[in-house]
């Protein structure tokens, strides 16, 4: 696919991607935008479902965890702003405000801290599972630009998950809901 060749994008420092790597599998270039968008929709739908938690968490844990739900907000802000550069620089067209509503975050009065911590833990738990599966898709295609951000994404959100598991446990020992 010629745009593969030769797209370009610039990235948030303004320096120019490489070409979208000229040695990816012909052809493969419309997968692997389409699985992108993807994991942009989910990144984009935990950053808001993140930052709405950062806004609403109320308790004895308010203050550190109000500033960790902002921490990962912001990182994975990040990651939506790397996954849409990066389809951009495949020549593809990043997920618009039409795709990135399919949004299913409820419509909860309250929800307990506990139950924010578990909640972003499964999050990022399956947000993990889809990225392993998406760096696979792109290493069958000898994409190593989308396989190394991917590899640096999958790194974040275990990482995300594995604190909200620590202190998930934590919060049960001390039994300090
Ligand atoms: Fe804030």
């Amino acid at each position: 696919m010629a745009q593969v060749e030769h797209a370009h994008a610039t990235n948030r420092n303004g320096n120019a991607h490489r070409p979208a790597n000229g040695s990816i599998d012909r052809g493969a270039a419309p997968a692997i935008a389409k699985a992108l968008n993807a994991l942009l929709a989910d990144s984009f739908a935990l950053y808001l479902k993140t930052k709405n938690f950062h806004w609403h968490v109320i308790g004895p844990h308010f203050r550190p965890y109000h500033l960790l739900f902002d921490e990962h907000a912001e990182e994975l802000s990040a990651s939506t702003e790397e996954l849409a550069e990066r389809v951009r620089a495949m020549g593809a067209r990043p997920a618009g405000a039409e795709e990135l509503r399919r949004i299913r975050d409820g419509k909860r009065p309250s929800i307990r801290s506990q139950d924010m911590l578990s909640e972003l833990m499964e999050d990022n738990e399956a947000m993990a599972e889809e990225v392993r599966k998406v760096r696979g898709l792109c290493e069958r295609h000898a994409d190593a630009a989308s396989t190394s951000l991917l590899q640096s994404l999958l790194g974040q959100t275990e990482r995300r998950r594995e604190f909200l598991c620590d202190l998930r446990r934590e919060q049960e020992e001390d039994n300090t809901f």
